[in-house]
This record gives structure tokens, sequence and C-alpha cells, in this order.
């Protein structure tokens, strides 16, 4: 998120004279009036840090009777000519909503879960799932040692793009994703067979958000956070315990949980964040409100907030069935 508002503060500072201004801990900023003054000079060192500068929080506007109004009328009362909103699903809903109140507002997708339509791309992706890869590389050599079934949650809640591509590059044995619910009865069938082929051992990556085929495992109800969306992680657990009760092998559970959101971003994500904040000044300068900029055939593209809003972009059946399944070694 820094080299977002690092590339959007540069280009408006030096190319345009425009003052920026930050708004703290995402839209409880906005709603209470809590910003700082953005220049080049204050952003210096930020590029390759991640999180964010300004904070972030999980406030959903939509939440309180006139919120995203009172949001509007904020910006207003402020001076803002326009607002870029940083988010994922339920930010850009809300970026969207508050377009359609009248807010001059451009998006830039942000989720390290990658499930934003009409971007082939979100930031944050590429830097979790580097770090989700290594994280399994480690796992490899003790799995190999005690000849354990090593079984990695991954985050990922509707869609499994961290999972898969982790699973790819770490040479997982089964990868189990949201979009294709699973059977543990064929989970521990495929294992067992893998296994009385030799000494193997094998590394189980489970999205947090993956389910199980209706009635084939208990799944105990989560709480839910102010989004309504459901707090998730365990999964792991339950298919760790699952297949030793059931193979008799010996399981261990790695959850990554948050590191995979922590840290350095990659060289890609660096440069995905330039082009993104680049390119986001450069629609609120053109006045090309209501718009979200995408990471189409490596072009940076403008596609409209509503045709992204609430649309799925599951993970794609050439590269679950056609790789991520078939190279089940
Ligand atoms: O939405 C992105 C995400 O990283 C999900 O993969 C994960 O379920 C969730 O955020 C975790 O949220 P929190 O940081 O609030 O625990």
């Amino acid at each position: 998120m820094n080299a977002v508002i690092r590339a959007v503060t540069r280009v408006a500072e030096r190319e345009h004279g425009i003052e920026v201004l930050g708004f703290l801990d995402g839209w409880a900023g906005v709603l209470e009036k809590r910003y700082v003054t953005l220049d080049v000079e204050g952003l210096r060192g930020t590029l390759p840090r991640g999180g964010t500068i300004l904070g972030t929080s999980r406030s959903n506007p939509s939440m309180y009777a006139g919120g995203l109004e009172n949001a509007v009328a904020n910006l207003d009362a402020l001076g803002c000519d326009g607002l870029i909103v940083i988010g994922g699903d339920g930010t850009l809903a809300c970026a969207n909503h508050a377009a359609e109140l009248g807010a001059s507002v451009v998006g830039v997708p942000k989720t390290i879960d990658n499930d934003v339509a009409g971007t082939e791309q979100t930031f944050g992706f590429n830097t979790a799932v580097q770090i989700a890869t290594d994280l399994i590389d480690r796992l490899h050599t003790t799995a190999e040692s005690h000849d354990r079934v090593m079984v990695v949650e991954v985050m990922g809640r509707h869609v499994g793009h961290v999972a898969t591509h982790a699973g790819i590059a770490g040479g997982a044995a089964l990868t189990l994703v949201p979009e294709h619910p699973f059977d543990i009865s064929e989970v521990c069938r495929r294992l067992q067979r893998r296994h009385d082929k030799g000494r193997y051992a094998s590394i189980v990556v489970v999205a947090e958000g993956a389910q199980p085929v209706p009635g084939t495992l208990d799944v105990p109800d989560g709480a839910v956070d102010q989004w309504g969306h459901k707090i998730l992680g365990g999964m792991g657990a339950l298919v760790g315990a699952a297949i030793s009760e059931r193979t008799g092998f010996e399981s261990r559970v790695t959850v990554l949980g948050h590191v995979q959101r922590g840290g350095t971003p990659t060289a890609f994500d660096r440069v995905l964040c330039t082009r993104f904040g680049a390119a986001a000044i450069d629609a609120a300068v053109d006045g090309d409100w209501g718009t979200m900029v995408a990471l189409q055939s490596d072009s940076i593209v403008r596609i409209p907030l509503a045709d992204v809003v609430g649309v799925e972009k599951p993970i794609s059946e050439e590269l679950y069935h056609g790789v991520a399944v078939r190279f089940f070694a």
C-alpha cells in the first residue's frame, strides 16, 4: 500500500501541484475526518515497506445508518476533489456505493486473496504466494525426515489463488480450495496410495476457506467480523486430524496466517503498486471517476467499479485441475 500511496503523491505533487491527504485507518479516517497531509519528502523510504503508513481497519461505513453519506459529506467539507480508495472487495463495494452517491472515487485493487474481478492480479498476492512457497519449502525437509503428512493452511477466503499457486510452486501433493469442495475420504485415499508406494512425505495445502462436501466432515460455525465475513481459520486442523484418524499417518498442521500479509513486498508487487498508483492519479486528473485501475494483458487499464463489485474471480480450471491436481504425485 505504501508504494501506491507514494506513486499517487509523486505524480500528484510533482506533475500537477495537487495536495494529497492520507486518511488514517481506511474508511474510519474518512468518517472521523482523521488524515495527514502527504508529500514526496515525507514518503521517502516507504517503497519497500510492507503494510501501510496510514493504518487500515475493517471499518465499514455501510454498517451505520447514513455512514456512507457522512463520509461523502466529509470529503466535500474538507474540499477533496476526489478519493482514491485502496482495498479489496468490501472496500471497493463501499467505493462504488460512494460513487453512486455522487462521490468522485477511483479504486485500486488490493488483497492477497487476488479475488477482485477485472484485474489479472491484485497487489499483495504475489508477495503472499512467495512467502507461502518459501515456508512450504522449509516444511519439505522436516516432513521427509519424519515421514509425515504436513498440512499447511494458507489464506484464501472465497478463492484458492494463494493455495493453488503456492501448492504448485511448493510441490504440494494435494491442494484444497474453496471453489471445489473436497471429499476427505478421497483425500485420504490419495495420500494412502502415495504412501503405499514407499516412504513418501506429503504436503497438503489447504485454503482457509476450503470446505468439505456437505455431510462428509463436521465444521464448527465461526464468528463474523463487522463486514459479515466469517472469521476463518481451523480448516487445516480439521483436515490434519481427519487424515491422522483415517490413515494412521502422523500429521502436523502449520497455519501460515498473517505472516503472508507482512514484511517486505516482492519486486513484482512494488512495480504493480507503482503502476496502479500512477494510473489512479492519472484517472483522477482526467476526471474518470467511478473506475478501478486493473492489470490486463500486462497493461494498466481503467474499468468501471460497478463491473467489478460482487463479481467472483475463481481459480481457473486450467490452473487447478489442469496443473495443481494433475501433478499430484
Ligand atoms: O481478505 C484478505 C484476508 O487476508 C483473507 O485472506 C483473510 O481471511 C482475512 O483477510 C484475514 O482478516 P484479518 O486480518 O481481519 O484477520
